[in-house]
């Protein structure tokens, strides 16, 4: 059995890649991929990794010193590899594009009815038996605008459950998909007309803190911001500032700029915390969860058998469908 190399292992992953592998020897391992565990890989020709992995420069050549010919990402984004070094180095990356949309979109919602409507609070309240609803009060979403940044596969169901609510739905897209139903404008009028502003799109240099202290400064004093793809599309100490001092109402995040290393963990005990990410959590206004928007059995199944099918392509010697690299022939099948 062809051995793979499987960094940053959850028991979740596991349960899903167990049921469904028959050909491979997974080698799960608990640590994150990077330059100083890339040898972990040795005698693997293939490494399964994930959106905290640090799959750049240092870590790929030393994954091609070990052996390893393909990177299998088990997300949708690929901000985290040089895919360009990739490139060079011959190394094939794939991602998994297509795994169930609605985990991501449903969570954005759910954190959007939960902020608005102050869940969390009522949830800590109740457990100390205040059943006060002081400061609790929320808007109906019914007739409030929903502001998507990025219309692909998460962005357009979460369109869909928004109208459901009916929301009006208004969307920025460098590629609009024209048959969505939705009206799309610029993004500062985007920043200025809606009451739920979601992140749908990837990090890029370009997209990277696209919600800046200017972005903020448009916003209306009651939107809430929902960021369910990536932490850097958002400046943190410009969203700090902002629900600090009132330009927004809430905020709910599933991602952070600087998550990796904690989202994931167990990092209760460290004292040595991300400062912003403290006071973030410390405000009554916002909501952090731990990239959980692919939690789901769905998701997960999806991405175990879509990762599995990549294996199986690459190893019967064609491109995988999935491949974000160049398409090459493989010389040693
Ligand atoms: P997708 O590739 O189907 O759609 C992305 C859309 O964003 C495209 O329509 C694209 O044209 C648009 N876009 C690109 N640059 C943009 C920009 N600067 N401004 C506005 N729109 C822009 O991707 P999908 O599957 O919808 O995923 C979106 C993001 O969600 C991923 O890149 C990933 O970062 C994040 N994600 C988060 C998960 C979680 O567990 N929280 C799980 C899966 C994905």
């Amino acid at each position: 059995m062809e051995p793979i190399a499987f960094f940053d292992a959850k028991p979740y992953d596991q349960v899903w890649f167990d049921k469904l592998n028959t050909q491979y020897q997974i080698r799960y391992i608990g640590d994150r991929l990077s330059a100083d565990t890339a040898h972990y890989a040795r005698g693997c020709r293939a490494a399964v990794a994930f959106v905290n992995d640090k799959v750049d420069t240092d870590a790929l050549i030393s994954l091609k010193e070990n052996g390893v010919e393909i990177v299998l990402m088990r997300s949708a984004g690929h901000n985290n590899v040089d895919v360009a070094c990739a490139n060079d180095l011959g190394i094939t990356v794939t991602t998994v594009p297509d795994y169930s949309p609605h985990s991501i979109a449903e969570h954005a919602m759910a954190l959007t009815l939960a902020l608005n409507r102050n869940i969390h609070r009522a949830y800590a309240r109740i457990r100390e038996f205040n059943f006060s609803l002081n400061g609790l009060n929320g808007v109906d979403m019914y007739g409030k605008t929903m502001g998507i940044i990025g219309t692909g596969r998460i962005g357009r169901v979460l369109a869909d459950i928004s109208k459901g609510f009916g929301m009006n739905v208004i969307a920025y897209d460098p590629f609009p998909n024209m048959n969505l139903g939705v009206k799309y404008v610029r993004l500062d009028e985007l920043f200025s007309a809606s009451d739920v502003i979601s992140l749908n799109c990837p990090l890029t240099e370009e997209s990277r803190h696209m919600l800046s202290d200017q972005a903020f400064e448009r916003m209306k004093p009651d939107a809430l911001v929902i960021n369910t793809s990536r932490g850097a599309l958002i400046d943190s100490k410009a969203l700090l500032k902002a629900l600090k001092t009132g330009r927004i109402r809430g905020a709910a995040l599933d991602v952070y700029e600087e998550e990796s290393g904690v989202f994931f963990e167990d990092a209760s005990w460290k004292r040595d915390r991300d400062d912003v990410l403290s006071l973030l959590i410390a405000l009554p206004n916002v909501i952090v969860t731990s990239h959980q928007g692919f939690l789901t059995d769905e998701a997960l199944s999806g991405i175990a058998g879509s990762v599995l099918t990549s294996l199986d392509q690459f190893f019967s010697g064609s491109t995988p469908e999935s491949a974000i690299t160049e398409k090459k022939e493989y010389a040693h099948v």
